[in-house]
């Protein structure tokens, strides 16, 4: 009898090895290693030779551009996210924790795809068609173009997929799917990959728009490999906090839009509902009196600004290392202002705890936030306070210097809409021309920007 030929593949990378390894050399992740069978004709070999082959090589001002159609999924938040639509034939992966609301919101967007007269097929490969059910009944969905099918072997997936020729196909989600050719366990890496590779080419050779759902682990990456992301057109990140009722589509790779774009939904009692304003969310507890420690921020995230508040308390430690918290901000960005701050200002902080928080839960860690970082710091640490109608913009640089950033009108343009009566923005950044009604104070240092808008 041949003797059965078997891999140990890592499961967080996808890195193959001959025998057991603790540690895998790829990613440094410790006892991720599964044994799997090698099979002689691997499907992959079938795959790569079925998928993206021509039999010309063009000259590129030959090829012929064709713009592609986009699907609206109904919400202009995650429109903008996929660059104005779903792309027709894209695949794309929508990752996030289990909870967060993923099959919540391809369902609603099969809604308005099965309005429009599109077929969409549901592969429920994790719950029944009923549980399917009476989440399409909380959300009102009701459509004889939406077709579920509760179902995990690849085999049967692609029966059906050629019998109802969906527009819109949703994969929910991509760990539980399995392929009999393969040896391993449903939701390991060769598993996944292998089936998002038929699901990528039936997409591409049918035109089939794919949602895939997938899962991601506990430290918050995709579970199974890395090469998920490389096989699909675009990655969307849905997170958001369990307790809060908001989440944040995050765009992390589009083949056809920008990456750093966010969409911002409220999960309701009745489904997702899209926050289009989601700077009043994030402000809008901060109403009274205003504390020291306390900043405003506009940041840039993708083609749309969010300000936000920035909290800092700056406490006597009682730890031999004085803690250094971030909650929403670069941990290390926060070292630097520190250090910035004590060098530049004289203020010290070695006896001191200093805690800084984003409100509301949402992430910035661009350097255009450190100017609210720091005077959020120093006001605490000097029990002053930042006037509540100023905004602050400005990267710090190591000499104590406000830097340019990106986007300043921008910035500027949703600092007045929002009504704040004053912006500090790095000098020279705005250039000559503004017609803006918003006070445009331009700071060149650290030191200016405390004269400037410090009141006690
Ligand atoms: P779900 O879409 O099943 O999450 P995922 O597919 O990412 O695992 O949604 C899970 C949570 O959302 C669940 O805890 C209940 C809540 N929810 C609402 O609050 N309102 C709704 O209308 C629906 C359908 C779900
Ligand atoms: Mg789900």
């Amino acid at each position: 009898m041949a003797k059965i030929k078997t891999k140990w593949t890592c499961q967080s990378c996808g890195y193959e090895a001959p025998k057991y390894m603790g540690k895998c050399p790829e990613c440094g992740s410790w006892g991720s290693f599964t044994e799997e069978l090698i099979n002689n004709e691997t499907p992959i070999s079938k795959i790569a030779a079925s998928c993206l082959t021509e039999s010309k090589v063009y000259k590129i001002n030959e090829i012929k551009s064709e713009e592609k159609a986009r699907l609206k999924t109904g919400f202009d938040e995650f429109d903008r996210v996929l660059g104005g639509g779903a792309v027709s034939g894209s695949v794309i992966l929508i990752a996030g924790d289990p909870g967060i609301g993923k099959s919540t919101l391809v369902l609603q967007t099969a809604k308005t795809i099965a309005k429009e007269g599109k077929k969409v097929l549901y592969i429920c490969a994790e719950e029944s068609s009923t549980q399917v059910k009476l989440r399409a009944e909380r959300l009102n969905v009701n459509s004889e173009n939406i077709f579920v099918y509760s179902q995990t072997d690849i085999e049967n997936i692609k029966k059906e997929i050629k019998n109802i020729k969906p527009d819109f196909l949703i994969i929910d989600s991509i760990q539980a799917v399995f392929d009999r050719e393969i040896t391993s366990s449903a939701g390991s890496v060769s598993q996944i990959r292998e089936c998002t590779n038929v699901f990528t080419e039936i997409a591409k050779a049918e035109n089939i728009t794919t949602v895939i759902i997938g899962h991601v682990t506990k430290d918050g990456s995709i579970a199974g490999p890395r090469v998920l992301e490389h096989m699909t057109d675009v990655v969307l990140n849905f997170e958001g906090d369990k307790y809060k009722t908001y989440r944040i589509l995050r765009s992390i790779k589009n083949r056809f839009g920008c990456t750093n774009e966010i969409g911002i939904f409220n999960m309701a009692e009745n489904g997702l509902c899209e926050i289009t304003n989601p700077c009043e969310i994030f402000l809008s507890e901060r109403s009274g009196a205003i504390t020291p420690g306390s900043t405003i921020i506009a940041a840039s995230e993708g083609s749309r600004i969010l300000t936000a508040e920035i909290q800092a308390l700056v406490s006597t430690t009682n730890y031999p290392a004085p803690r250094r918290v971030a909650n929403g901000a670069d941990y290390n960005r926060l070292l630097q202002i520190l250090a910035v701050i004590e060098k530049r200002i004289g203020l010290k902080f070695n006896n001191s705890d200093v805690y800084v928080n984003i409100t509301g839960g949402i992430e910035i860690d661009e350097p255009a936030a450190d100017l609210g970082i720091a005077l959020a710091i120093i006001t605490c640490a000097r029990d002053v306070i930042v006037s509540p109608d100023t905004v602050l913009v400005g990267e710090i640089g190591l000499a104590g210097e406000i830097r340019k950033v990106n986007n300043i009108e921008k910035r500027i343009a949703e600092a007045q809409k929002l009504g704040f009566k004053r912006i500090l923005v790095p000098k020279g950044n705005l250039g000559t021309s503004s017609n803006f009604e918003i006070e445009i104070v331009e700071t060149e240092k650290i030191a200016d920007a405390i004269t400037c808008c410090i009141q006690r």
